[in-house]
């Protein structure tokens, strides 16, 4: 635990690389799921946190950085889960606080947003909650079970189509390498519903939406670690996450062709960064992806890849 002068931090926090210089308020601590791949919640009691206590945090805020705050991300690995009035209750309060707010944050496990209703998600959205980062990590039933995902692909779809509609962006990550290394079959599943789970949620109209892919890192403490130590699980090679995202970008088919989808493979844990827009640039993406196949050299040393 520590303390930042008048704002409470529960360390370590969790946020998306983009969300770096908003303002950070602690409204939950850890997670109440546990991914085998993930240390979100490793060394924390999940908890939401006393709304007038986070109350207190903006206050804090305010005094410190002054009214001119743009972005604030509500920590932890799952705020969405915290109940629809507290979490209305502190995006208000937010925007009493900061004027210039344009807006506020969560990341949102799939069956959290589906337990909100429609006319909630809207109402947060019209408050000023604006964007999700939801981890999809595979549009592949078997594999989302084996890494205990606790959601579905029908899950995914449900959420991301309940998000659009309530005008909430989505941001959503999958994992390249989720399936490891010896099992070619799951690897090319894993692609194959991964990019059908994207087709299926593309919107009717230009809206911007993001979708990441970050490459499995095997942190000490999870689950998957414990597989790897025990030669249950292997991590794919460069190549072979490679070839597994070739194959993702080769199905992308949207029913939409004027779809704003901004894709991203260029997370510190990733071999190769690549950005463009979906499905616009695809053919600019698969030749990145061959010309890094015959160029090895190009890619991140495996010591600079981190989360
Ligand atoms: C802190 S989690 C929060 C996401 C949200 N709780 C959910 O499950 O929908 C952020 C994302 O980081 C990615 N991530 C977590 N651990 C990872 C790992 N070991 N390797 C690669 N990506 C990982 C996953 O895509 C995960 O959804
Ligand atoms: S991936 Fe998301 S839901 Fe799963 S343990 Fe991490 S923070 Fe929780």
């Amino acid at each position: 635990m520590s303390d930042n002068g008048d704002i409470y931090y529960c360390s370590p926090v969790f946020r998306p690389p983009s969300e770096a210089n908003s303002l950070l308020i602690q409204l939950t601590e850890g997670c109440t799921y546990k991914c085998d791949f993930c240390m979100s919640n490793l060394r924390k009691q999940f908890k939401v946190r006393d709304i007038s206590k986070v109350k207190q945090d903006l206050d804090g805020a305010r005094k410190q950085y002054g009214n001119n705050i743009r972005r604030i991300f509500f920590l932890d690995g799952n705020a969405m889960i915290t109940p629809f009035k507290k979490l209305l209750e502190v995006t208000q309060y937010a925007y009493t606080l900061f004027p210039h707010l344009e807006r506020c944050g969560v990341y949102a496990h799939s069956k959290d947003i589906i337990k909100k209703t429609d006319d909630q998600l809207k109402t947060l959205s019209d408050a000023g909650l604006k964007i999700a980062y939801v981890g999809f990590e595979s549009g592949y039933n078997a594999l989302l079970k084996n890494v205990h995902k606790h959601a579905l692909k029908e899950d995914h779809i449900k959420a991301a189509k309940k998000l659009f509609k309530a005008n909430i962006t989505l941001s959503a990550t999958l994992i390249n390498g989720l399936g490891g290394a010896n099992n070619p079959e799951i690897s090319e599943k894993h692609a194959v519903e991964s990019a059908d789970l994207i087709n299926n949620i593309c919107p009717e109209d230009d809206r911007i939406w993001y979708i990441a892919f970050l490459s499995l890192m095997v942190p000490p403490g999870t689950e998957m670690f414990k597989r790897k130590q025990e030669g249950m699980f292997e991590e794919m090679s460069s190549e072979q996450i490679l070839r597994e995202l070739k194959i993702f970008i080769e199905n992308i088919d949207f029913p939409n062709k004027k779809a704003k989808c901004v894709f991203r493979s260029n997370h510190a844990s990733n071999y190769l960064p690549i950005k463009g827009i979906l499905e616009k640039d695809k053919q600019k993406i698969l030749e990145t992806l061959e010309y890094a196949l015959l160029h090895k050299e190009i890619l991140r040393p495996e010591f600079y890849r981190g989360l």
